[in-house]
C-alpha cells in the first residue's frame, strides 16, 4: 500500500528547514504533500499571501516528483484524511518544541486515532532558523541566502521593498 504523507506548516516562507524536512520525508514516503495553512493558527499575520506561499514552494519543490504542494483551512486532520494520508509530519528543532508539537499530536490523535505524527529532526545548521527571522534578517538588510531557496530570497527583498513604499 502507498503512504502518504502530509508536511502543514504556516511556511511564511519556507525556508531550507522545511525543505530538508520534507525532502527526507520523501525519502520515507511515497508521496508527501507540503500542506500550506491558509488560517494559520492564534495570533499569526502572514506576511506572503496563501498564494505567494504556496507558489514559493512549488518552485522548491519542482525537482520532487513526490513532494506535492496543496493549501488547505479548517483542520489538519480532515485534510489528511481528503488526501488519504495517515502520517503528519513535523519538525523537531530544539526541545523547546517538543512540549508544543506533542500537544498537537496529541489533539490530532484524539481526533482521528488512525493517524499517526512522525517527528524528524531538524538538521543541525537549521535548528535556530524560522520563517519569522528569516524575514526580520532581510529586512534588516542581512544575508538569507545561506536559509532559503533564491526563489524565497528575491521574493523577500521584493516584499521588503514593496513594504518600505
Ligand atoms: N526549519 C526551520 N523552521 C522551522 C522548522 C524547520 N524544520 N520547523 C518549524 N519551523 C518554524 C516555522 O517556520 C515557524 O516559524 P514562525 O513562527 O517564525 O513562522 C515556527 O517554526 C513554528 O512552526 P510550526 O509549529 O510548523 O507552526 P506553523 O504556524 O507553521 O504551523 C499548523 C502550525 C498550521 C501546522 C497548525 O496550526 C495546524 O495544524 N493548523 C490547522 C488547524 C488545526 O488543525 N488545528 C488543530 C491542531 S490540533
Amino acid at each position: 500500500m502507498l503512504i502518504t504523507a502530509v508536511y502543514p506548516g504556516t511556511f511564511d516562507p519556507i525556508t531550507y528547514g522545511h525543505s530538508d524536512i520534507a525532502q527526507r520525508a520523501a525519502n520515507m514516503f511515497d508521496h508527501v504533500i507540503f500542506a500550506v495553512a491558509d488560517s494559520p493558527h492564534t495570533n499569526k499575520r502572514p506576511v506572503f499571501t496563501l498564494a505567494e506561499r504556496v507558489a514559493l514552494a512549488q518552485t522548491v519543490f519542482h525537482p520532487y516528483d513526490n513532494i506535492k504542494v496543496k493549501s488547505f483551512s479548517g483542520l489538519l486532520i480532515n485534510f489528511a484524511k481528503k488526501n488519504k494520508a495517515r502520517i503528519i509530519i513535523r519538525g523537531l528543532r530544539a526541545v523547546s518544541d517538543f512540549e508544543y508539537e506533542f500537544q498537537l499530536a496529541g489533539m490530532n490523535r484524539s481526533l482521528m486515532p488512525d493517524i499517526e505524527t512522525v517527528f524528524l529532526p531538524t538538521s543541525p545548521q537549521y535548528t535556530y532558523l524560522s520563517s519569522t527571522l528569516a524575514k526580520e534578517v532581510a529586512r534588516l538588510g542581512g544575508n538569507v541566502q545561506p536559509f532559503v531557496h533564491p526563489c524565497v530570497y528575491a521574493a523577500l527583498l521584493a516584499k521588503m521593498q514593496a513594504n518600505r513604499q
